[in-house]
């Protein structure tokens, strides 16, 4: 089906109920197959999120000879290779909409023996890579964009890497991850500064694997030349798919909902401070810890939100949660103001200017600036808005329904199921007037 056709057309008002399980963290769930893969042993993961994304990577693995059973119900069982037995792929990796797959992947291959090319598709194909090749040529990695620093990359094969020490200029978890991955391949120490904490999900699941990781400050290090040791990883829910939810509860008369299982890493709880601040109702509940990333129960009911200042440290741990944090900006009273969030503008899309434009043509008063927005609550009324192919804007208008005055009827909706299949089914089963069609 070609993005642009499927449609979500959503009727307005209602509320959302019940006890929800969103699928697998997408973080978690790529990590686990590009560690699973090195391995030595056989890595089996359950509550793998079969999204196109995770798919992506799961097959660009496949095509460099590992074995992989699954996904089956969220389990994968990976016959891990060891750190030197992938195989040169017969033809260029595909990576689809997937941003995280080609960062990452882009520091793991420059480590091997053999050239890779990896492409996307129309919008990852515009997306920035400069800020991965640049510190891994500094490595000794060979790592060739267009030349405006975009997809595909021609990764060469056989460059010997040494360990660098990079201050991060943005504060990025796929870079990071990036060059921490090549480190992997490098003589000597890698060591990644970054400018504000960002996920952390590598480190963490790299300790898991057994290989030793420092982290003091914001300054992550690792040597090369350790192995990976098969485990078993169980995936939460992801907190970013949760986010719709506990968006719509929370500006919905009446909404009473039940997150379970959902991952807390305090590197991604950026979107409950920032709800909680502007006046949400949320409990976090049954914390517990899985495999080495922090799970709990969410609890969300409908509250009055008021608008806030959003604390700019905040923006790296809500990073992908700001299409979602917007429509509730527009469901508060008063002025919302967003700095320090330029990121927004290269991701899936320029989450800044396209939910700028389908706030207006919704009546909200939203202001776009270079690094951010200023939304003035009040009433949202109804129309057609364009995705322009990125998922979470998508399901984020799915939302703003619930306080809609008329139909929203969104555009170009396929991508949604890079991160969340079976997002209309969930949201309709909680109380969402939502259909799709094309
Ligand atoms: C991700 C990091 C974030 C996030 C993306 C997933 C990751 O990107 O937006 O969806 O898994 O490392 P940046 O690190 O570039 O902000």
């Amino acid at each position: 089906m070609s993005g642009s056709s499927l449609e979500f057309h959503v009727k307005p008002g209602g509320c959302l109920k019940g006890v929800l399980r969103v699928p697998g963290d997408k973080s978690v769930s790529h990590r686990s197959i590009m560690f699973g893969s090195l391995a030595e042993g056989t890595t089996e993961v359950t509550g793998f999120l079969e999204g196109e994304d995770c798919l992506a990577t799961l097959n660009a693995f496949r095509a460099m000879g590992v074995t992989i059973e699954g996904p089956s119900n969220g389990r994968v069982v990976i016959n891990g290779v060891g750190m030197h037995g992938l195989k040169a792929p017969s033809a260029p990796i595909y990576l689809g909409n997937s941003g995280t797959s080609m960062r990452l992947l882009s520091g793991l291959f420059s480590g091997q023996s053999f050239d890779v090319e990896l492409t996307g598709d129309a919008s990852l194909s515009t997306r920035p890579m400069k800020r991965v090749t640049e510190p891994l040529e500094k490595m000794g990695a060979e790592v060739v964009t267009t030349e405006s620093g975009t997809p595909p990359l021609k990764i060469k094969g056989g460059k010997k890497l040494c360990g660098i020490s990079y201050d991060m200029p943005m504060a990025s978890a796929q870079v990071k991850s990036c060059l921490l991955l090549a480190g992997l391949y490098a003589e000597g120490q890698t060591c990644v500064t970054e400018p504000a904490p960002t996920r952390d999900h590598t480190e963490r699941m790299l300790r898991g694997f057994g290989y030793p990781v420092t982290t003091e400050g914001n300054k992550i290090c690792l040597t090369g030349g350790f192995s990976l040791k098969a485990t078993t990883i169980d995936v939460p829910a992801d907190i970013s798919s949760a986010t719709f939810f506990m968006v719509g509860a929370a500006i919905a008369e009446g909404s009473d909902v039940m997150l379970d299982h959902v991952g807390i890493n305090p590197t991604r709880i950026g979107v409950i401070n920032i709800l909680r601040e502007m006046g949400a109702h949320i409990e976090i509940l049954n914390e517990r810890e899985i495999g080495g990333e922090p799970v709990a129960d969410i609890h969300v009911k409908a509250s009055k939100l008021h608008g806030i200042r959003i604390p700019e440290e905040q923006v790296p741990l809500a990073i992908d949660e700001f299409p979602a944090i917007f429509v509730a900006a527009a469901c508060a009273e008063g002025e919302t103001v967003l700095t320090g969030a330029e990121e927004l503008r290269v991701k899936e899309s320029d989450r800044i200017q396209v939910m700028a434009d389908g706030l207006q043509i919704l009546g909200v008063d939203a202001k776009p600036t270079p690094d951010g927005i200023v939304i003035q609550g009040g009433k949202l009324g109804s129309g057609t808005v364009d995705s322009h192919g990125d998922h979470r804007i998508a399901m984020s208008f799915a939302m703003a329904a619930l306080r809609a005055q008329g139909d929203i009827l969104i555009r170009d909706c396929a991508n949604v199921n890079t991160s969340f299949p079976g997002f209309v089914d969930l949201a309709r089963s909680a109380g969402l007037t939502i259909s799709q069609e094309g």
